[in-house]
Parts: structure tokens; sequence; C-alpha cells
């Protein structure tokens, strides 16, 4: 048993702010920015009518409307996200009341950085394959743009917002076949401290900002270090080449990251389809927005045979092997 992909929706933000725009505000360039990272845009949201809860909704309808389901019928919804507006009640439930599922269904959200995501959509194939649910919708939806420092050139010219929504139906079939891994001891090289809310706003110490800070060359090595190394060992694991493999759908975060693991897996550069020209990095909704492009113009098909892999803070990293 397995939970196959039959529906997709994503969601950006109306407002784009190009690298043009970001040497407005910081000392960088649309040269410098291309060249290093491959983003020459990212969609920044709109406080009142664009925040994580309300893009989720938007993704989850048009995946929904794209599996040509009752939101009725789902059993399960499960939500990433490490830049929401709420800290409760849930994305998932947000979800649960704008689609109006039934009582029957279950709502939690898991936080995992970027790999968010992931651990939603290996939370939710365990899910099926025990035969706990038969149709279930996989979340993720960040706005990076209340959470990064505009002041620190370094990261803030990566993230962008958006959302991005699968829905899951248990049917006959190959079951997920994944590796995650992590690496606590490395947690100081991407980290995000919540503002504090003191019983008293005078008491010493307080900031009422959270604290964004990433080492982005620290980051960058382990990324191109882990993300081929899991890629090969999840082959070696699972007995398949990756000759095989359609597409290698790698978390948004950079495109020298994606060219570097391609390379460093023999593999051509067409097969690791990219989007973070015009999104930048979305932390968990990066990869279901970029399945959603990929099914509507035409390039993911059934039965072609994906990679997807992820990375980010945690250190925590993973590779799937799915057919689509
Ligand atoms: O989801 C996971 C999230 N995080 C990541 O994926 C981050 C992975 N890391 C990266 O993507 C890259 O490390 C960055 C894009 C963040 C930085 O690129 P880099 O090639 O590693 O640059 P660097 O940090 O080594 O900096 C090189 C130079 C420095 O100047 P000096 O010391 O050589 O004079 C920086 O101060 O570039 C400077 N610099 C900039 N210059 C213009 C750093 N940021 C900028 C900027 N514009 N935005």
């Amino acid at each position: 048993m397995t939970g196959k992909i039959i529906g997709l929706g994503s969601y950006l933000p109306d407002k784009i702010l190009t690298n043009d725009d970001l040497a407005g505000i910081v000392e960088t360039s649309d040269e410098w920015i291309t060249e290093r990272t491959g983003i020459k845009q990212r969609h920044i949201s709109d406080h009142n009518t664009e925040r994580p809860s309300q893009m989720v909704v938007k993704a989850a309808l048009e995946a929904v409307a794209d599996a040509g389901i009752d939101p009725k019928d789902i059993d399960l919804i499960v939500s990433a996200s490490t830049t929401s507006d709420v800290l409760f009640p849930t994305l998932s439930t947000t979800i649960h009341k704008a689609l109006d599922v039934s009582e029957d269904c279950g709502c939690f959200d898991v936080n995992s950085a970027c790999p968010g995501w992931v651990a939603a959509f290996n939370t939710a194939q365990s899910f099926i394959e025990s035969g706990n649910a038969k149709l279930v919708l996989v979340a993720g939806a960040e706005c990076t743009s209340n959470y990064v420092d505009w002041e620190d050139r370094g990261s803030c010219i990566l993230f962008g917002d958006g959302a991005g929504c699968a829905v899951l139906q248990a049917c006959e079939g190959k079951k997920n076949e994944f590796l995650m891994r992590s690496s606590g001891k490395r947690s100081g090289c991407l980290f995000c401290e919540n503002a504090r809310q003191p019983y008293r706003k005078d008491e010493e110490g307080f900031e009422g900002l959270t604290h964004f800070n990433m080492n982005g060359r620290e980051v960058f090595k382990f990324a191109v270090t882990e993300v081929p190394a899991i890629i090969k060992d999840l082959a070696a694991r699972y007995n398949f080449s990756l000759d095989e493999i359609d597409y290698f759908i790698l978390h948004q975060a950079n495109a020298r990251i994606i060219e570097a693991t391609a390379k460093k897996l023999k593999m051509p550069i067409e097969r690791f389809p990219m989007n973070i020209q015009y999104t930048g990095n979305t932390s968990s909704a990066s990869i279901p927005m970029l399945l959603k492009e990929m099914k509507s113009d035409g390039r993911l098909v059934r039965g072609q045979k994906l990679i997807i892999a992820s990375f980010g803070a945690g250190l925590t990293w993973d590779a799937n092997y799915i057919i689509y």
C-alpha cells in the first residue's frame, strides 16, 4: 500500500521583490545574487491577505480540485510550517475549517524547517501504509519574509513566501522508500529564536523580535556533501540505479547546490528541475510548489520515477524514491 499523489496545488503571493529591489534595501546587486544563487526574484506576501494560514487554504483548494475529490473524504491533514502566522490552532485545522472537512479527519502540523513538507509527506505515507488513513492532504506554507533579517545581505536575498499542497490517496503499489538524517550538533549554523513576550515589556533583555541566524557557507558545504550522499545511499539501500530516475526534485535553496549535486551524482542537470529563479527559497513550500508547476506544464507524468530530497535547519536532510 502506498499514497499516490493525485492532486497538487500551490500559491505564490502577488508582490514580487526583484534583485534590483533588494539592492535598495541592502548592499547587493542583481549580478551577485544571480551568480551565487540563481535567484532573480521572490514573492513577498501581503500581511493582511496572504498570511500562511490564508495561502495554505488557497493551495489546498487547488490541490483538492486537481484531485477531483470531495474534501469530506479527507481523513488526515498534515501541514508543515516554520514561519506560520499562528502558533495555534494548527495550519491543518485552518485547512480543515476552510474546506469543511468531516470531524473524522485527524489534523496536526510538523515543524522541520525546510524539510518540513517531506517530513509531513513521510508521516502521511506511514499512516496510509499502516491502514490508518486513505486520503491525506499534505501542506507546506511559509512566510519567510516575516522572519529573515532584512539587514543581513548574506541571508535575506535567499528567501521567498509561498504555499504548496498535495493530496495522497491509498492504492496498491511500491511503498514510499526514504531515508531521513539529522545532525543536531550542527544546529548552530541555521536557527531562528522566537520573540520573547515577557510578563513586563520593560524587563531587562526584552528584544521583541525574532532572531534569524545563518552561516551560509557552512549550510552550503553541508548541503553539497550530504544531499548527494543520501541519494546514493537511498539507491543502494533500495536497489535502484540513478540512471532510472526521471527527475531529482530538490529543495530549492540555491541553484549552485542543485548543480553541485547533479555533478557529484554524475547526472544531467536537465533532470534537476528548478523554479528558484522566480520563487527564491520558500522553505517547506518549495517541493510541492515545484511538483505542481511540473504537473501544470506537462513535465510530470504518471509512472515517472522521482527522487525528492530536502535539507535545512536542524540540521536535517532526507531523500525519497517515489513512482509518480
Ligand atoms: O534551506 C536552507 C537555507 N540556507 C541555505 O541554503 C544557504 C546555503 N548557502 C548559500 O546559499 C550561500 O552560502 C550564500 C548565497 C548564502 C552566500 O554565497 P557564498 O558564495 O557562500 O558567499 P559568502 O558567504 O562566502 O560571501 C562571499 C562574499 C563575502 O565578501 P568577502 O568577505 O569575500 O569580501 C560576503 O560579504 O560575498 C559577500 N556577500 C555579498 N555580496 C553582495 C554576501 N552576501 C552578499 C550579497 N551581495 N547579498
